[in-house]
């Protein structure tokens, strides 16, 4: 089946429910991940990108960044799917799209295998393209479940100051359903509750952060949501033992009172009455001036809500936050009135939640509002 997403067209399967074992398949819901990706890469100063997608699928994003991404961006465009029918099927998806001319297909490489080794092997491919040296400038690891087994080799390949772009699928073992599986693949503890897409998000983040310190890559957080039913982190790069010390400081616990809901960050996972989780990523979860500039230059009408949101959240950028509907459960009152809430406690709206608030306040300030 034929289908067009902005400036791509492709003809792939398009799945009622998507699986591992099938054919490269289009899915619909993932514009929006596409769709931020050419925007933050717009949106950042690097150009001449040496760029490596290892797991394209049926090639959507390739296809888009030829053609959506500034002149000068790209020097090359690294292309890789394992499954069987990926290197037809993106020769054809190519061919479907006039505006691809022959120069731009010359700077596309095509892979057909397992991810890992495809972003290692370039470093001795013999026919390497100009300004090519084995490292990338960006790296988007868009896989189906977790992004494990592909780390390595992406913190390896990725150059001095270049962006890796993570794409986790696998929520719930990021929000507590089954602790066993957060503990073995994530190292950390979580349970389900109101704040769980934010402290898998932070999980995920730690994790991904710890294959880079071991080699002194500071991995730092520029962009990351959770979204549908996946977590997505841009990380800027930085080659530092410094920064890599720094990062390893904002790995620590949150606490949480859940007769309370009283919560702080803490270096121990131990505090009378309270829950623990983590450890987790207690820093910054976005480059603020980066978020301004993606709300303000966005060609994407339908992500402009998403990227006010984010903008508006990054103002108050601390792990943690309210959800008013469960406070006034807790507090045995009505939900106050979200407006004037914000305004009281100088809080933000959270994407992790519709009724969730960020403040620099706590619980006592929080609740004497809620009360009055
Ligand atoms: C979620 S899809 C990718 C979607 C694509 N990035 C996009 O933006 O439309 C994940 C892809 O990873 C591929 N894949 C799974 N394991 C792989 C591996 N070890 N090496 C390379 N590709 C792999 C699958 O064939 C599948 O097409």
């Amino acid at each position: 089946m034929i289908t067009t997403e902005h400036s791509g067209t492709i003809t792939a399967e398009m799945p009622i429910a998507v699986h591992k074992k099938m054919d490269v398949f289009y899915n619909p819901i993932m514009a929006s991940n596409r769709n931020l990706s050419i925007l933050l890469l717009n949106s950042v100063s690097n150009t001449k990108m040496n760029i490596a997608l290892p797991l394209a699928g049926s090639g959507i994003r390739a296809i888009r960044f030829l053609q959506e991404l500034q002149q000068g961006k790209i020097n090359h465009l690294f292309v890789n799917d394992i499954k069987d029918n990926f290197l037809t099927t993106f020769a054809e998806n190519m061919d479907l799209n006039p505006k691809i001319t022959p120069a731009m297909k010359k700077k596309v490489t095509l892979g057909n295998e397992d991810a890992s080794l495809f972003l290692v092997n370039q470093v001795t491919n013999n026919h390497k393209p100009d300004r090519f040296c084995g490292f990338f400038d960006y790296i988007d690891l868009d896989p189906f479940g977790s992004p494990n087994p592909f780390l390595s080799a992406a913190i390896a390949r990725i150059s001095r100051n270049g962006i890796i772009a993570v794409t986790a699928t696998d929520t719930a073992a990021l929000t507590g359903t089954y602790p066993a599986v957060t503990k073995r693949k994530y190292w950390a503890r979580t349970v389900r509750n109101y704040m769980m897409h934010e402290i898998g998000l932070r999980i995920l983040i730690r994790k991904i952060q710890l294959q880079g310190v071991q080699f002194d890559r500071a991995l730092i957080p520029i962009l990351s949501y959770h979204k549908d039913h996946y977590f997505r982190i841009y990380f800027r790069c930085i080659k530092s033992k410094e920064k890599s010390d720094q990062v390893l400081k904002q790995h620590q616990y949150l606490l949480c009172n859940p007769k309370t809901l009283e919560f702080e960050i803490s270096d121990f996972n131990f505090k009378k009455g309270c829950d623990y989780f983590g450890p987790l990523w207690t820093g910054r979860l976005f480059d603020h001036t980066l978020i301004t500039t993606m709300a303000r230059e966005n060609p994407f009408p339908e992500e402009q809500k998403w990227l006010d949101l984010l903008k508006e959240e990054a103002k108050v950028d601390l792990p943690g936050f309210y959800d008013l509907h469960v406070l006034a459960k807790k507090y045995k009152t009505e939900p106050p009135r979200m407006e004037k809430i914000l305004s009281t406690l100088n809080a933000v709206r959270t994407h992790f939640s519709l009724y969730g608030i960020k403040t620099e306040k706590n619980i006592k300030d929080v609740s004497t509002v809620l009360l009055s």
